[in-house]
């Protein structure tokens, strides 16, 4: 058994409640079947996500005590400039209070009506940004990283030939730049090879386009690279990083997932770039030196970005995902493969195939786990989709129930219970029905929305 090992020790902890199921029928109620709603009294293991939820390390906690409070010019700033500069390669950086305040800055400044963003997949914030602005997003996948169930390395790369075709198609006038996406979240956490990424930037140079790498969980996707793709075996993390973020024009990232603590920040090394943004920051942020982050948290990003390059921490999650991904494999669970970042995905069409996926089968797993388990997860599907122009639902590509599984927050016995309790409702799977809304916001609707039973 390839058991995964915890490489630190747990000298801060915090009460979980495993509240009985009558009352989590209750809560999920309450909570209108969407996990977002739920409180954490009623919760027993969180996995929804690991924004802001990763473990913090004790130098971490001890850096956020020197900081130094000052509107402008702060020195917690100037460490974190440096961290930046060390471990992502980049001078120059606008600081933003998290991941999706980046993509508002460069969506607002570079997304015109019409603008297509060629990516390889979308993540639903940068997608709600880019059509915020009048744009629309082209995902250029391979065809076969929506086959979930398969064993391919590198899911999140892009497809090259859909890419010049894109941006033939469009003309290079209306693309404003190509996103990548570290570790592709919506797919399930999949990594893109640097050989990809040199690839996608040999195309980006032949049209002049500006790259924009989403370096929101880049850390991981740098460790799977040092284990899957052969050229790089022997690298560092350090090396491996440098060598992605040194590839694109624009790096932004939620500090939320990158350094596991709050804040964001976009970051280059051409002037002109930075000069183009600039403006947009203290307008929406705060002040330069700040960006609407604490200072102690600051601190916190600046440490966790250096710890990114510790192997034995980047390392925890995706092993413990790698063995809660493989431990339902062999139950015959459907889950998405192979094991990726973030969390542990279970395929929900395949799962619920008695559910229609108008009757959002993600959803209706995400609800139905919780009340069986008291476990927390997120749906990925058809919820977090959007509708078109015309009110047309949009069905995703992939119905997914997300189970993350944040670095070093979870021990091994807490994993098993997980396994246990998916075996149960799989066995059970029929007693699962459909969904509708009963209240749908009309922007991020899958955050705060309400269903019922259909
Ligand atoms: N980009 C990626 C790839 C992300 O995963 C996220 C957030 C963001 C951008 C936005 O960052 O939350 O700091 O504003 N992902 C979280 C998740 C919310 O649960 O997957 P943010």
């Amino acid at each position: 058994e390839n058991i995964p090992l915890e490489l630190h020790k747990v000298r801060v902890v915090q009460k979980l409640h495993l509240v009985p199921i009558e009352r989590r029928l209750d809560a999920i109620k309450e909570a209108g079947f969407n996990t977002f709603r739920l409180s954490t009294a009623d919760v027993f293991l969180d996995m929804l996500t690991d924004s802001g939820t990763n473990a913090m390390s004790d130098n971490q906690i001890a850096a956020m005590f020197r900081a130094d409070d000052a509107y402008a010019g702060s020195q917690s700033f100037a460490r974190l400039q440096q961290a930046v500069e060390e471990v992502l390669g980049k001078k120059y950086l606008l600081p933003v209070h998290q991941g999706r305040a980046a993509e508002n800055i460069i969506c607002r400044r570079y997304v015109k009506p019409g603008h297509v963003v060629p990516m390889n997949y979308h993540f639903t914030t940068s997608l709600a940004h880019i059509l915020e602005n009048g744009g629309r997003a082209a995902e250029l996948l391979r065809d076969e990283a929506l086959e979930l169930k398969s064993e391919n390395p590198f899911k999140g790369n892009m497809d090259i030939d859909k890419l010049v075709k894109c941006i033939e198609e469009n003309g290079v006038e209306n693309i404003p730049f190509i996103r990548m996406e570290a570790s592709t979240n919506l797919i399930g956490g999949q990594p893109f090879s640097i050989a990809n990424l040199m690839d996608v930037r040999r195309v980006a140079d032949k049209y002049g386009l500006m790259l924009v790498l989403d370096a929101s969980l880049l850390g991981e996707n740098a460790y799977l690279v040092k284990q899957r793709e052969a050229e790089w075996k022997e690298n560092s993390m350090a090396d491996i990083i440098k060598m992605m973020t040194g590839l694109a024009d624009l790096v932004y990232f939620s500090a939320r997932k990158l350094s596991s603590s709050r804040g964001g920040g976009i970051c280059t090394n051409r002037l002109e770039l930075f000069k183009e943004m600039e403006a947009l920051i203290p307008l929406y942020e705060g002040f330069l030196t700040y960006g609407g982050i604490s200072v102690r948290e600051i601190e916190a990003m600046a440490v966790g970005l250096y710890e990114t390059l510790d192997e034995t921490m980047i390392s925890q999650s995706p092993s413990f995902i790698a063995y809660l991904v493989r431990e339902m494999e062999k139950r015959g669970i459907p889950v998405v493969t192979p094991p990726g970042v973030l969390g542990a995905h279970v395929d929900a069409m395949k799962f619920c195939s008695h559910i229609p996926q108008t009757e959002y089968p993600a959803g209706a797993l995400a609800a139905a786990f919780y009340l069986i388990s008291g476990i927390r997860g997120m749906e990925r599907g058809t919820v977090s989709s959007v509708r078109d122009e015309n009110g047309v639902e949009i069905l995703a590509d992939v119905e997914l129930l997300r189970l993350a599984v944040p670095r070093r927050v979870f021990t091994l016995s807490q994993i098993k219970y997980v396994i246990d309790r998916m075996q149960w409702l799989y066995d059970n799977r029929e007693l699962i029905g459909g969904l509708r809304f009963t209240y749908e916001p009309p922007v991020l609707r899958f955050f705060m929305g309400g269903l019922e039973p259909t």
